[in-house]
């Protein structure tokens, strides 16, 4: 069969461009998003110890206002939210429109500052 056997080689052809397109795009969204991240939310939400914010490390996947200690607002915690990536993007793009109430209000207005932010979250793992 010659013309399946092109179309799965033309398949395998196009996945194998996307991991490598994928590969060092991840990395260059990451060092930017730690940019963002150091500029606009470390104040906050520092690495190590407690700041004003809650600890961001390993957030990506966390319950929201899950921290013991930490005195999150009660709009907070009672929003129910799990902190995925699509999460995350509309919490920093507008934290009161998805959590009213909420003491966070830091907004990063631009999609692409909001993607390298959460791709440099996702690397901070506890
Ligand atoms: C001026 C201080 C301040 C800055 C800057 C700030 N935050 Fe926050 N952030 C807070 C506070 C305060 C809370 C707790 C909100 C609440 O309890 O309603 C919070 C909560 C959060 C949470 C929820 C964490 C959890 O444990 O549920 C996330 C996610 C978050 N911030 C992300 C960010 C990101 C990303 C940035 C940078 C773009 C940022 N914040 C910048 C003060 C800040």
């Amino acid at each position: 069969m010659p013309a399946s056997a092109s179309d799965r080689a033309a398949t395998v052809g196009a996945v194998a461009g996307l991991l490598l397109a994928a590969g060092p795009c991840l990395a260059q969204d990451v060092a930017k998003g730690s940019d963002v991240f150091q500029s606009r939310c470390s104040q906050c939400h520092v690495l190590s110890g407690v700041g004003q914010g809650p600890s961001l490390i390993g957030v990506v996947g966390r319950r929201a206002a899950a921290l013991p200690g930490y005195p999150y607002s009660d709009a907070l915690k009672a929003s129910g939210l799990t902190w995925t990536p699509a999460n995350l993007d509309a919490f920093v793009q507008g934290p009161t429109n998805l959590v009213p109430g909420t003491a966070m209000r830091v907004v990063v207005s631009d999609p692409n500052d909001r993607r390298d932010l959460i791709a440099y979250l996702a690397t901070l793992e506890r």
